[in-house]
């Protein structure tokens, strides 16, 4: 059979274009890494995520060297935590869930982009190379301000990333004499252990103590404060860790209020100083 080289061209040409499509197609439903939602994961009551172990606390942890999960909760109209901090040449696991109605989870200007579908778990692994910022948007239609619903991605320089946090329990108000308590908790959420030192400064004088937190421990130093030393008056004080810092006012007065009245009746107790009344008591006489 004899075809004519005009007919064979295009039948060429033809069947180059049906493989070009197939190929594209392919590539954009294997390659690219793009999924349902999974249905592998399992389910989560969205009215239960605040006891959930993973979203109970929307958070980025620490799974190994240069590895991080991240636990998302995407709600009318914030996502938590907010901004996300991430450092940079990671590889990071997104599990994205949502408490009300469906949400999106997309990163602008990257490939990051998922639906957020209550009950369900989005999950998605990305590398970050290179410190950047990145905004996160909803792009699934979820009420009145959907427009505005939006976030933060932070790829932060590998050594400016640490996983510290600070919170310290001071007292507010103690009476002239007794000690001013000071709980300092330090939480490690890295892997590793992390050295450092828990500076607390009030008054004229300084207390130092050296740490080691164990990875994704917590560790408590409490520091005791001899209020004669300060006396009487308001004296600021700072917690460091770090570059971490906490601070506030202590207050020493010289007779302290008796707060905790019970309210069975009028009490008309007869212990009550009625001179040197301070500011700041409550007094309901
Ligand atoms: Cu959430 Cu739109």
């Amino acid at each position: 059979m004899n075809i004519h080289t005009y007919e064979k061209v295009w039948l060429i040409a033809a069947l180059v274009l049906i493989v070009g499509f197939i190929a594209t197609i392919t590539y954009g439903s294997v390659a690219l890494g793009i999924t349902m939602v999974g249905d592998q994961e399992e389910t989560i009551e969205p009215s239960e995520l605040n006891d959930d172990e993973r979203f109970g606390e929307p958070r980025v942890e620490q799974v190994g060297e240069n590895e991080y999960e991240a636990y998302v909760i995407a709600q009318t109209f914030t996502f938590y935590p907010d901004p996300i901090e991430v450092p940079a040449d990671s590889e990071v696991t997104f599990y994205v869930t949502s408490r009300d109605v469906i949400h999106s989870f997309s990163v602008a200007g990257t490939n990051i982009n998922t639906m957020v579908i209550p009950g369900e778990v989005s999950k998605m692994t990305v590398e970050f190379d290179e410190p950047d910022e990145y905004g996160v948007v909803c792009n699934e239609y979820c009420g009145d301000f959907h427009h505005t619903m939006e976030g933060l991605l932070h790829v932060v320089p590998e050594d400016e990333f640490d996983m510290t946090e600070l919170s310290v329990e001071a007292d507010d108000e103690i009476e002239l004499g007794d000690e001013a308590t000071f709980d300092v908790a330090v939480e490690n959420a890295a892997l590793d252990d992390l050295e450092t030192t828990v500076t607390l400064e009030i008054g004229n004088e300084t207390f130092e103590e050296t740490i080691t937190v164990a990875g994704g421990e917590t560790h408590e130093t409490t520091f005791e404060v001899d209020s004669s030393e300060l006396g009487e008056g308001d004296h600021d004080w700072t917690v460091t860790v770090d570059d971490y810092e906490e601070s506030g006012t202590l207050t020493v007065v010289e007779d302290l209020e008796d707060e905790d009245e019970t309210d069975d009746g009028d009490d008309e107790d007869g212990d009550d100083d009625s001179d040197g009344d301070t500011d700041g008591g409550e007094d309901d006489e």
